[in-house]
């Protein structure tokens, strides 16, 4: 059997190469961090539910023809995406104040927000991602003003469409982190969504109870952190499958969040 050759590892997936030249295999590992990796556990069946819930945003997305590096998922842990120059730029989508904004600007967590708010984080782990302008993006040449332009207008569509499709099943969408990259094709470059949109990347607060479905059950300690991502599956209708492992113990539930600092 040929090894594929592994192109990149990060904290939470592997890319390898794709069968195609300009494809890639995108691989859902169980790794849960946070705060830069500096907390680290395994959360088996984590993996499964990302592919499968992101999966299901990225085609949905394709729905309303948001360009996206999706082609189709290969099996529990794979898809099958094109190749993009990634731009190094976090984009976090906000509407409701929670995490490092309420922290910086003093904001209680869970108020709305005015209006939606984009920012964008420098993708340099060694720095700790740290919050960037517009002018930084443009004068140390990350994106173009075009493409800085582009970014946004899809961020905010992709927002839009994203808040109706939780609110249908009853979950309040806080904010979300996504990555874009160009996707060349011949003589075109098309900047179009990339990497992932799960859980791990999205704040999802419960619409009834205010219960967090999201990476916040790990960051904070609270428990439960499959049993979100499994809640949020089941009401996106992508839960084939129980990918809870055998013989998993009680799950802890605590109740004393700290204040932690994600993005
Ligand atoms: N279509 C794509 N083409 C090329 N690279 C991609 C594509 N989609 C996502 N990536 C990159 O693949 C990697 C996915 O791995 P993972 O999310 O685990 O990384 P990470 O630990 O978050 O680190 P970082 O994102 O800082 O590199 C990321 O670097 C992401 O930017
Ligand atoms: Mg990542």
């Amino acid at each position: 059997m040929n090894k594929r050759r592994r192109i990149y590892e990060g904290k939470a997936k592997v890319l390898y190469e794709g069968p195609e030249p300009g494809t890639l295999i995108q691989h859902f590992k169980d790794d849960a961090t946070a705060f830069n990796a500096k907390k680290h556990a395994l959360i088996e069946g984590k993996g499964v539910l990302n592919n499968r819930i992101s999966e299901y945003i990225f085609m949905k997305l394709g729905e309303i023809a948001v360009p996206t590096h999706f082609i189709k998922r290969l099996n529990m842990r794979e898809q099958l995406i094109r190749e993009v120059e990634i731009i190094p730029l976090e984009v976090v989508v906000r509407n409701v104040a929670a995490g490092s904004l309420s922290t910086r600007l003093g904001l209680e967590e869970g108020s709305q927000l005015p209006r939606s708010i984009i920012e964008f984080y420098y993708k340099k782990d060694e720095l700790n991602d740290p919050m960037v302008s517009e002018e930084h993006i443009t004068a140390f040449g990350w994106a173009t003003p075009q493409e800085i332009d582009e970014i946004m207008q899809l961020a905010l569509r992709i927002n839009d469409f994203l808040v109706g499709l939780f609110l249908g099943i009853g979950i309040r969408l806080v904010d979300f982190k996504v990555e874009f990259g160009r996707l060349y094709d011949n003589e075109q470059v098309r900047i179009v969504l990339a990497d992932e949109i799960s859980p791990d990347c999205c704040r999802l607060w419960d619409a009834q109870s205010g219960d967090k479905l999201d990476k916040d059950r790990f960051r904070r300690d609270l428990g439960g952190v499959l049993e979100a991502y499994q809640e949020v599956a089941r009401r996106l209708g992508v839960l084939t499958e129980n990918p809870r492992p055998r013989g998993a113990g009680p799950v802890l539930v605590a109740s004393n969040p700290v204040n932690g600092k994600p993005n």
